[in-house]
């Protein structure tokens, strides 16, 4: 059935493809079938795309809070080597706007075109002729709309995680990245740390035999950001909490992990079940804090089990409500060997398995295996991101120097659109079945079957 059939056929049931889940109930296992079975309106096929090589990517970003600002930062390499330049900045806000470009002057001459002040104001910048690359750093909602309005106006997009919070929006940008035949990366930041480059650079030299098990998560004490008034614009992130129960930020831990599993290049997501605790932390703090806000409906701690086509498990957590110290686990189960992060360890499986002493491997000979597989990405950027501003300990500008790279060389970008989609889809349905006591939830398959013809040699790979 395809999508639109799918949508005209599902009058009560629509809503939650198109908007985020509350409740979930009414002919379960009709609609979990249709969404197993519902497929692209499209027939692409965006994996191992190249467009044509762009010397000098003239890029424009929208949304400049935060994140827009640390990775305006991480073009200062990328823009005095003239790989790169930022041709326009967008923000509701003109303050946000004034501040970025006063510090993109302290690196690049050219002044670039602002656009401010209206909540659409950022379709012009869409539209400036010249720009090849649209960034997107705002509020979740706004991901989907730019990233497609963009491609429309035939530009590539890059957009924060996550790219789409509803299966309905995963779609539309499956379908117009394929129509458009423009890069649709959702930049996934964790993908690029030195850490989890050095897991996937043993798994591809075999060191991990044939992986079993995975467990990623995204554990960050969120409190004080999400109820302060002036951190993030609006308190956007909060007002999530207050109305929706599941995973929001899967992609730290799972786009690391969809890498390591080969996920869409030869394996891909079947199913899931998950479920969400009780909500304590955030309404205890919130009250403290005396915020207006004290009721929150997403859960302190949600935790999600995927089952892929080819028998692996990925345990997958998210906890911003309770104080703790950061974590993204990076567990790695394989016949051979077994990683665990923070810290960052590593177990090998050395001949016949013993009753007892199953230890980590000592500092020294963990530091020969980090010596031997760091990931030659790492290995070359080593020497420039140690003399510029890197962002979350050089992750940042690596994947920032690997999309301006790639764009430049006319390669494939490290993450296509089936991947963005898909990482980000396991929030709806997350949402779904914990809305439905657990219930299992099937994956639709956004590659149209091609993930099974897909190798997985194309991931970060060094072509320069
Ligand atoms: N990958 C990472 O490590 C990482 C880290 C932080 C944030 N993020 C992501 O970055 C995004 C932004 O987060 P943030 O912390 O910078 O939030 P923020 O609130 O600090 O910044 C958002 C900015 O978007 C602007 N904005 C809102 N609506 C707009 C519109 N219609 N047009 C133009 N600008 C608009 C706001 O004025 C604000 O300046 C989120 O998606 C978040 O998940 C990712």
């Amino acid at each position: 059935m395809n999508r639109k059939k799918f949508l005209q056929s599902l009058l009560g049931a629509s809503a939650f493809l198109t908007m985020p889940v509350s409740s979930f109930s009414k002919d379960n296992e009709d609609v979990l079938q249709l969404i197993k079975n519902t497929s692209k309106n499209t027939s692409g096929n965006m994996f191992g795309f190249k467009a044509d090589p762009i010397k000098k990517v003239k890029v424009g970003i929208i949304g400049l809070g935060n994140r827009g600002n640390t990775l305006l930062e991480m073009f200062q390499w990328l823009t005095e080597n003239k790989h790169a330049e930022i041709v326009a900045l967008s923000d509701l806000q003109e303050n946000k706007v004034i501040k970025a470009k006063e510090k993109l002057s302290k690196w690049q001459k050219a002044i670039p075109t602002t656009y401010y002040g209206k909540e659409d104001a950022w379709k012009k910048l869409a539209e400036q002729e010249d720009i090849d690359l649209i960034l997107i750093t705002t509020p979740w909602e706004y991901h989907t709309p730019m990233s497609i309005y963009g491609m429309k106006q035939g530009k590539h997009v890059a957009s924060e995680v996550p790219i789409a919070y509803t299966l309905s929006d995963c779609w539309n940008l499956v379908e117009t990245a394929e129509k458009t035949r423009k890069h649709c990366i959702m930049i996934e930041n964790c993908c690029y740390n030195e850490e989890e480059l050095f897991v996937l650079n043993m798994i591809e030299n075999g060191v991990f035999g044939d992986i079993t098990h995975t467990e990623g998560a995204y554990l960050h004490d969120l409190r004080a950001h999400m109820l302060s008034t002036d951190y993030y614009q609006d308190q956007w992130r909060l007002k999530h909490h207050i109305n929706r129960d599941g995973n929001f930020y899967t992609t730290h831990g799972l786009g690391p992990i969809s890498f390591y599993l080969s996920i869409g290049r030869g394996d891909t997501y079947s199913h899931l079940t998950s479920m969400s605790s009780r909500e304590l932390n955030l309404s205890d703090t919130a009250k403290k804090m005396k915020s207006p806000y004290t009721k929150f409906k997403c859960g302190d701690m949600n935790s999600t089990l995927i089952k892929t086509e080819k028998g692996k498990t990925i345990l997958l957590q998210f906890d911003v409500h309770t104080g703790r110290p950061y974590s993204r686990i990076n567990k790695v189960v394989g016949t051979k060997a077994v990683h665990d992060g923070y810290p960052s360890r590593l177990y090998i499986e050395k001949g016949e398995p013993v009753f007892w002493g199953h230890k980590w491997l000592p500092k020294e000979e963990y530091d020969s295996y980090r010596t031997k597989y760091m990931h030659p990405v790492i290995k070359k950027l080593k020497a420039i991101s140690q003399s510029f501003k890197q962002g979350h300990g050089g992750m940042d500008f690596v994947m920032i120097y690997r999309l301006i790279r790639c764009l430049n060389l006319g390669l494939p970008l490290d993450i296509n659109v089936y991947d963005s989609v898909m990482w980000s889809a396991v929030t709806p349905l997350s949402e779904i079945s914990v809305a439905s006591k657990s219930l299992s939830v099937p994956f639709p398959d956004f590659t149209g079957g091609s993930w099974r013809e897909n190798s997985s040699s194309n991931i970060m790979n060094l072509t320069e």
